[in-house]
């Protein structure tokens, strides 16, 4: 089994680059700039990265990110990021970003977009991997400064495929952000949410009506109102499930406990993810092997998973195409 998921072509589409900063790095950064962080070893870092819910781990998350300051740090936390990807096999993949948590603290909006944007064209060019850009509103900061954010991140419509809404979900529903989601669409933009994860059913059920979403992360409340379920069945509704961060986040107290493949089996549109693998302990291959150790499941299941993630993609349908051939022929 770990032979067949490690060599299966992959997708992933809810990945924070922010969550993808390593201890290692976090110091490097830390050094380069000048930056005191409260640590004094990566070690120290890692022991630090015990949560009781998403709160406690945001909290850690923000702070970690005080280190990248400059384009390039930017560009070397994605790069680092891409080369994980080529180990995995994950030959597309979509990163949300955090415009608030950088101009917040007096950094560009071009200087984050630049960085990330530079090490996803090598990433093309050198390993081969595709990828887009996903930029999320904050929902713990108002609806204004999603706004200001909107407006920022016009000048850079041709790198940006979607928003998507992230952060503390409880307290901040979907309805908060309807009218800058509303002019996000219109401006082109596809729409996701973070939405069931921490939050009630509820928040699903808004976010597709409220805030046109393309589909739903994490989602995994969804079990709590059967109609909704039926609903994402009948509308082919992609769920972007994080099992790690789910266990990490205590959303589940144990991956026996994860209802991800049962909602497969059900005829959902479920996908596998990492969510932020620097803080929850591991990439792609870890998530779907930490599935496949804790729950039975054919090799034929997990190969849909990828195939979930390749129709739930924001790619060309002759990409699909290509993309699906590649999962179709490793599984012969
Ligand atoms: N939920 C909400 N906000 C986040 C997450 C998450 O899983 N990861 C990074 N920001
Ligand atoms: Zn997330």
């Amino acid at each position: 089994m770990t032979t067949f998921i490690q060599g299966l072509p992959k997708v992933e589409l809810h990945l924070h680059i922010e969550g993808t900063l390593e201890p290692e790095l976090m110091f490097e950064l830390a050094k380069r700039n000048q930056i005191s962080i409260p640590f004094s070893s990566p070690e120290e870092v890692q022991a630090a990265y015990q949560f009781d819910n998403l709160q406690s781990f945001l909290d850690i998350y923000y702070q970690g990110a005080n280190v990248l300051i400059d384009e390039q740090d930017f560009y070397d936390l994605t790069w680092a990021y891409l080369l994980r990807c080529k180990q995995d096999n994950v030959v597309h993949t979509e990163i949300f970003f955090d415009p608030q948590t950088h101009t917040a603290r007096g950094i560009a909006f071009e200087t984050v977009i630049n960085g990330i944007d530079r090490a996803m064209q090598d990433g093309k060019q050198q390993l081969g991997i595709s990828s887009q850009i996903i930029m999320c509103f904050l929902r713990h900061l108002d609806q204004e400064s999603a706004f200001e954010t909107l407006g920022q991140a016009i000048a850079f419509k041709d790198k940006i495929i979607g928003v998507g809404l992230d952060s503390s979900e409880q307290g901040h529903p979907p309805e908060k952000f309807k009218e800058v989601f509303e002019a996000a669409i219109n401006e082109g933009f596809l729409t996701v949410a973070h939405a069931g994860e921490e939050g009630p059913a509820e928040n699903i059920h808004n976010a597709m009506k409220l805030l046109g979403v393309a589909r739903v992360d994490h989602g995994v409340r969804c079990v709590e109102d059967p109609a909704l379920v039926e609903q994402l069945i009948e509308e082919r509704m992609p769920l972007t499930v994080c099992p790690l961060s789910n266990t990490k986040l205590k959303v589940f107290e144990n991956m026996e406990d994860h209802n991800v493949i049962e909602l497969l089996r059900k005829g959902l549109c479920i996908t596998i993810n990492s969510d932020d693998p620097a803080y929850f302990g591991g990439y792609m291959t870890d998530n779907f092997m930490a599935v496949a150790s804790a729950i039975d499941v054919t090799e034929q299941e997990l190969a849909q998973l990828s195939l979930n993630a390749i129709e739930a993609s924001f790619i060309s349908e002759s990409e699909k195409g290509r993309l699906r051939g590649l999962v179709k022929q490793y599984c012969l």
